[in-house]
């Protein structure tokens, strides 16, 4: 059977189609309302970065967001402390430049007093610790691990009781991943980018669902699933295994390309495109954490998508 390819794309435009009606009607009601804002903050010249920083402002300009873009070739502390600041939502585009020995601990630092502002979820330890406790009413919930859980249930895929291995243990992506399907009551191995390659595909023998943010093109290939099965005279059967790809690689002809090949997901239940899958619900989840604290910050309910 023909797997079931997880649209992230078309998913993404519904939900900033939504997202821009939500925007134009509260507008058009209060015109006297401050318009949303988002103000991205990039360095240096990483390429998967460009491709994200461009959908970003996309995105903003469907729904109404006033974009602010700041560019710096390095960053430093001084900087990063003007940046921060109450009802400013603000994200630091990684992999980020800096002559500072630990530019994320002084990021979060920053972001401590401004959660609200820290739309990617990821840097304000009240952020941090409404995920891993679980809590029913979060601020901003990190975008990518958010993205993965929502289309999945778009898709009607069952997370409770099921099995899923995170490959990859990033503050921005493995981790909070991991946590969220736990929260959905899933049984989580993680795994990275050290695991042994024998031990990683007896846990992906064992995972219904498969989540690979290793950034490493052909991360997992037809070779691996055939050669650890080997003592056992089989290949390992991925028929009724999810496949979601976080990853953004380059193959070796430039192109854009994620963690795992499409061979091998030719094989499996379903899996997220690269691009068209995991890329447009993080965009799409940036979006809804801005618009949920402009809502806060106005009174109005946030949006539920
Ligand atoms: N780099 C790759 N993905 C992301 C993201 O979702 N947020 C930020 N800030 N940086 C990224």
């Amino acid at each position: 059977m023909e797997p079931i390819i997880l649209d992230g794309k078309a998913y993404a435009d519904e939900i900033c189609d939504k997202l821009r009606d939500t925007v134009s009607g509260r507008m058009a009601n209060s015109p006297q309302l401050e318009r949303p804002e988002l103000t991205i903050v990039s360095t240096g010249n990483d390429s998967a970065s460009a491709v994200y920083l461009r959908n970003k402002i996309n995105r903003c300009i469907q729904i109404g967001i006033d974009i602010t873009h700041r560019h710096y070739s390095s960053i430093d502390q001084s900087e990063i402390e003007s940046l921060c600041c109450k009802n400013c939502p603000i994200i630091f585009q990684l992999p980020i430049i800096s002559n500072a020995v630990d530019i994320k601990y002084i990021i979060t630092k920053n972001m401590q007093s401004y959660p609200e502002s820290d739309v990617d979820g990821i840097f304000s330890y009240e952020n941090i610790a409404n995920l891993y406790t679980g809590s029913h009413i979060p601020l901003n919930i990190p975008c990518t691990a958010i993205g993965i859980i929502k289309l999945l249930k778009h898709y009607n895929i069952e997370m409770c009781g099921k099995v899923v291995c995170v490959i990859g243990r990033s503050n921005i992506v493995g981790r909070p991943t991991a946590q969220l399907f736990e929260n959905e009551n899933a049984t989580v191995i993680k795994c990275n980018s050290y695991t042994p390659k024998n031990t990683l595909i007896k846990m992906v023998e064992a995972a219904d669902i498969i989540v690979s943010a290793v950034g490493r093109a052909n991360f997992i290939t037809m070779l691996d699933l055939a050669e650890c099965m080997s003592g056992r005279g089989q290949k390992l059967d991925i028929s009724k295994k999810v496949i979601v790809d976080v990853g953004m690689n380059r193959d070796s002809d430039g192109k854009l390309c994620g963690d795992i090949p499409q061979n091998v997901k030719d094989h499996c239940y379903a899996y997220t495109p690269v691009p068209g899958g995991v890329g447009p619900m993080t965009v799409a989840m940036l979006m809804w954490n801005t618009i949920n604290t402009w809502s806060r910050k106005n009174g109005t309910f946030t949006v539920d998508v």
